[in-house]
């Protein structure tokens, strides 16, 4: 029979310090210090947060060992994010996660975090079993938006991606313009539920194959704020729930569309989405009417693994582990580390 493993995942690619524990492919726990320095600068600074890193990644650790109930010389093996991300917040993570191995005289695995985002999705959960492959997976986050191609948990082809800003940044800097505080897109989600996603029209940027652009986009609605602010200094305020309905209909009819030709193109029957923006009601509603509609399956993963954690560096390194695919003291973090 195969021997149980516990597997210590570190996710420190960003703004958020999170280490987790799984039982094989079970989350025994999920932690997260939050970063809540940069909302006053509405972005990621990335010298506060590689020093955050250091302040809060012992105190993470430790609470993920007590809530799991394990002693740290129980783990198997420690699984880090190498990439991609910020270069000092990746430093702190990967820098830890060896120094912890090599004390311990466990096996290192290195994670690639977008792989991640969508193998969360393999995290045992009572409600719905993991994703056979083929699929299209769609990573949406604060950095990349993504269309992939699945073939097994680690052969991923990247086939759409996005030629400028990401989707959650999108979100993000619309979200700046309002007033809203960083990350603005859970608050934008919350303000739409309100709102008219058809009171103000934007022009669907036109991109060939499966790319998208969100950069045009914004700035279009950055320039409709600016110019009927100059009118009306209410404007924001008076038509806040509308702005924040019509921009996300916008964003998510975008990302919508190419997930849609990108299927028909790969012949695929499942789409599977994760990344931050994973969480957003209007994609998870739309996504769901319209493959119950035309009789394809869609994965939402839970809400906890959608924004950046460590259980699904975690998941990546039991499989990892499964598979012997371990890694190495020499590996160096990669900020660009490609799929
Ligand atoms: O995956 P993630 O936690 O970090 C990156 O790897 O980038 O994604 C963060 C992004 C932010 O841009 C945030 O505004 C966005 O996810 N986000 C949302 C929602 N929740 C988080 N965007 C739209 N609607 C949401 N409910
Ligand atoms: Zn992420």
């Amino acid at each position: 029979m195969k021997k149980t493993s516990y597997i210590l995942g570190i996710e420190s690619s960003c703004d958020d310090t999170a280490a987790a524990i799984l039982k094989d492919n079970q989350v025994l726990s999920n932690c997260i210090a939050n970063q809540k320095i940069h909302q006053s600068y509405g972005g990621v600074v990335p010298e506060l947060a590689s020093r955050a890193h250091q302040a809060n990644i012992v105190p993470v650790v430790q609470q993920a060992l007590s809530i799991a109930n394990i002693d740290k010389k129980e783990l198997s093996a420690i699984a880090y994010t190498r990439g991609p991300g910020l270069l000092g917040s990746l430093l702190v993570g990967s820098a830890f996660a060896k120094s912890l191995a090599l004390s311990l005289e466990i096996p290192l695995i290195e994670v690639n975090h977008m792989q991640a985002h969508l193998l969360c999705h393999f995290i045992n959960n009572e409600d719905q079993s993991p994703p056979e492959f083929p699929f299209l997976g769609v990573t949406l986050s604060g950095g990349h938006t993504q269309l992939v191609l699945v073939e097994s948990h680690f052969e991923m082809k990247e086939i759409g991606k996005t030629r400028d800003d990401a989707i959650g940044e999108a979100f993000d800097k619309c979200g700046k313009i309002m007033g809203l505080n960083y990350p603005a897109g859970p608050e934008i989600d919350r303000l739409a539920k309100e709102g008219d996603p058809n009171a103000f029209d934007f022009p669907i940027p036109k991109v060939d194959g499966l790319d998208v652009s969100y950069s045009g986009l914004k700035t279009a609605f950055i320039n409709l704020v600016n110019k009927n602010s100059m009118k009306n200094p209410n404007f924001i305020e008076e038509n806040l729930n509308d702005l924040c309905a019509s921009i996300q209909k916008t964003l998510v009819t975008v990302i919508i569309n190419k997930i849609i030709l990108a299927k028909e193109k790969y012949k695929l029957n499942r789409v599977v989405i994760g990344g931050g923006v994973a969480a957003n009601s209007k994609i998870r509603s739309v996504l769901t009417e319209k493959a119950n509609l035309d009789h394809w399956e869609v994965f939402l993963p839970p809400f906890q693994y959608t924004t950046d954690n460590a259980a699904m560096i975690g998941i990546v390194g039991y499989h990892k582990l499964l598979s012997q695919q371990l890694g190495t003291m020499d590996q160096s973090v990669s900020a660009r580390l490609s799929l």
